[in-house]
C-alpha cells in the first residue's frame, strides 16, 4: 500500500531558514535560548516517544486515560467529520478519537500537522492501514505558523494534545488560540490537553527522569545544530537542567555549560562563547489551572463545554466550542 502523500508547508529550505533565524536570535541573546521545536528530528521524535513511556512522565498516561474515558462523549458532542491534529507526532493517543468518531459514523477525514515528516509518515502509514475509508491528509507544518493551511469543510474538531500548548509563553498562547479560533466557524470545536499545576515533587522528575532519557532529548537540540549547521557542540559539556518556576508555574529545561566553551556554528557564521555554568533555555512547559484555561479560551472566542481530568487530577482535557 502507498503511504499517503505529505502536503508540505515547510520544505527543507524553509526549515533551514527558520532554524538559522532561531539559532541566531537565541544564541546571540543575553540570556541564551533555543525553541523546543528543534528537538524533533527523527532521533528526537523517537526520544520523545521513549519519554512518554517513562514511569516519571505522567502526562501521556493521564491524557490517554481521559481520552479513553470520554472519547465517545467527544464524538457525540462534536459529531466531527474531520479531525485536525496539531503537533500530532506519532498520533498514538489519537487512535482513541479516531475509533470513537468512526464508531459514531461521522468521521471522514484525518488531518495531522507536524514539523516532523518522519513522525507523520510513520503515523500515516499505520493509520491508513488501520482505518480503511478514512481520508488521511498529512500536513508538514508548524502549528504556530501554518494554521491557515488547515482544510475547510465544516464540522471540524481541532485537537492539540499532550500539553504542547504549554510550550508557548502566555502571549504566544493568546495569539495561537486566536489563530485557531479564526480558522474555525462558530460551532466547530477545539480539544485541548493541558498539564495541571501540582507539586514539584511530581512534576520535576517528569522532566528529569532517572534513566536520563529527558537529558538525552534535551541535548538532542545540540545534535541537530551539529548536523544541520555543522556546529561543534560537545554534548558532554552540557548538563541537563529541569527547573520548576513557582511564580510562572512552568518547568524550564535548560542546558548548562559544565566548563567554558567556544562553539563555532558555520551554518550561521557564528562563534558562540559559553561561560562555565552559563545556561541555554531550551523549553518552557507551562502547567495550568482550570480558571486560567477557561479564561484563555474565553478571551480567544471559545466556550468551555467540557473539562475532564484523570482520576489523580494530574492532567486535563478541555472541549471548547467556537462562539
Ligand atoms: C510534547 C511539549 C508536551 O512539555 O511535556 C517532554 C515535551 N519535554 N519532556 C512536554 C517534553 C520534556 C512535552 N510536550
Amino acid at each position: 500500500m502507498n503511504a499517503p502523500a505529505l502536503e508540505v508547508h515547510m520544505d527543507a529550505d524553509d526549515l533551514a531558514r527558520t532554524l538559522r533565524a532561531d539559532v541566531i536570535a537565541g544564541l546571540t541573546a543575553d540570556s541564551k535560548w533555543l525553541p523546543p521545536k528543534w528537538f524533533y528530528d527523527a532521533r528526537g521524535s523517537e526520544l520523545f516517544e521513549k519519554i512518554t513511556e517513562l514511569d516519571e512522565y505522567y502526562p501521556t498516561r493521564s491524557e490517554r486515560q481521559i481520552l479513553h474515558d470520554h472519547a465517545a462523549e467527544i464524538a457525540s458532542h462534536t459529531r466531527a467529520r474531520s479531525l485536525l491534529e496539531l503537533g500530532s507526532g506519532y498520533s498514538t493517543k489519537t487512535r482513541l478519537l479516531l475509533d470513537a468518531l468512526t464508531a459514531a459514523g461521522t468521521l471522514e477525514t484525518f488531518v495531522p500537522m507536524d514539523v516532523s515528516p518522519t513522525a507523520l509518515s510513520a503515523a500515516a502509514t499505520r493509520i491508513t492501514a488501520d482505518y480503511p475509508g478514512l481520508r488521511v491528509h498529512n500536513i508538514v507544518g508548524d502549528f504556530a505558523r501554518h494554521l491557515k493551511h488547515l482544510p475547510d469543510g465544516g464540522d471540524r474538531l481541532v485537537a492539540f494534545l499532550g500539553g504542547t500548548i504549554g510550550n508557548l509563553v502566555p502571549e504566544e498562547r493568546a495569539q495561537f488560540l486566536a489563530d485557531v479560533r479564526s480558522v474555525l466557524d462558530p460551532g466547530e470545536h477545539l480539544l485541548l490537553g493541558t498539564d495541571l499545576v501540582k507539586s514539584p515533587r511530581v512534576v520535576v522528575p517528569a522532566y528529569d527522569d532517572a534513566d536520563g532519557v529527558t537529558a538525552d532529548f534535551n541535548r538532542n537540540v545540540l545534535r541537530v545544530l551539529n548536523s544541520s549547521l555543522d556546529a561543534d557542540f560537545d554534548l558532554d559539556g552540557f548538563a541537563h537542567v529541569a527547573l520548576w518556576d513557582a511564580d510562572r508555574e512552568w518547568i524550564e529545561m535548560r542546558l548548562r555549560a559544565r566548563w567554558p566553551m567556544r562553539v563555532t556554528i558555520p551554518g550561521v557564521g557564528l562563534v558562540v562563547d559559553f561561560a562555565a555554568g552559563e545556561e541555554v533555555r531550551t523549553e518552557v512547559s507551562a502547567k495550568f489551572r482550570r480558571d486560567g484555561v477557561d479564561r484563555e479560551l474565553d478571551d480567544a472566542g471559545f466556550a468551555l463545554d467540557h473539562w475532564w481530568t484523570d482520576r489523580d487530577g494530574l492532567f486535563a482535557v478541555s472541549l471548547a466550542r467556537a462562539v
